[in-house]
């Protein structure tokens, strides 16, 4: 079993398979005989956390890792990423995020536990389908003029901004979702365990 990790970095990709110490080590320690499950013990091990690196993760880059068949973003933003979350307040629907999408330690302005770190269910809210990075701003991000950084989802147009807030008047209805997640460490976030459930 394998668990790859995609990092976008601008125009930089870079595949990372992950290691011992990463997602498949937590796997397989949950996981020791598969065969030997209960069909529930295999639905549960199916949605099993998962445990990611975040140490190469530099400001700006973008990594996506797999949660349940999801793909889940963890974004490590820079200063100026999160000063246009000040920009986009008054363009995006929900910017308080007073709809539950978020677990209540990312209820607050970044969506996040720490400031820099978004982490994002990277999946449209209108049909479901996959938005696009779109981090360079202005006119360069082939956006708009006055683009602020964000997402796009190339389905039907929706944007939103660097903490996954839907802009107004989209057909997107809700700001993407967060995770349950929670820290082991600096660099180590599990993903799916918050240990509040
Ligand atoms: S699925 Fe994203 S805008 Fe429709």
């Amino acid at each position: 079993m394998s668990v790859d990790q995609k990092m976008d970095g601008g125009r930089r990709q870079l595949l990372l398979a992950t290691s011992a110490a990463g997602g498949v080590a937590a796997v397989a320690v949950a996981v020791p005989f598969v065969g030997s499950l209960t069909p529930s013990e295999r639905a549960k091990a199916a949605g099993a956390p998962v445990e990611v690196d975040i140490s190469k993760l530099q400001p700006g880059q973008m990594m996506t890792v797999e949660w349940r068949g999801k793909p889940v973003w963890i974004i490590n933003r820079s200063k100026e990423m999160l000063e246009s979350l000040k920009k986009t307040d008054e363009l995006v629907s929900d910017p308080k995020s007073d709809k539950p999408q978020q677990p209540e330690y990312a209820k607050n302005e970044t969506r996040s536990i720490k400031p820099e770190i978004m982490v994002a269910v990277g999946i449209c809210t209108h049909l479901g389908c996959s938005p696009s990075d779109k981090f360079k701003t202005g006119a360069e991000s082939g956006v708009s003029a006055d683009w602020a950084g964000g997402f796009l989802c190339p389905c039907h147009g929706s944007t939103f901004d660097l903490a996954g807030r839907v802009y107004k008047n989209k057909p997107a209805p809700d700001n993407l979702e967060v995770p349950p997640h929670k820290y082991l460490a600096d660099t180590k976030i599990l993903i799916g365990d918050d240990g509040k459930a």
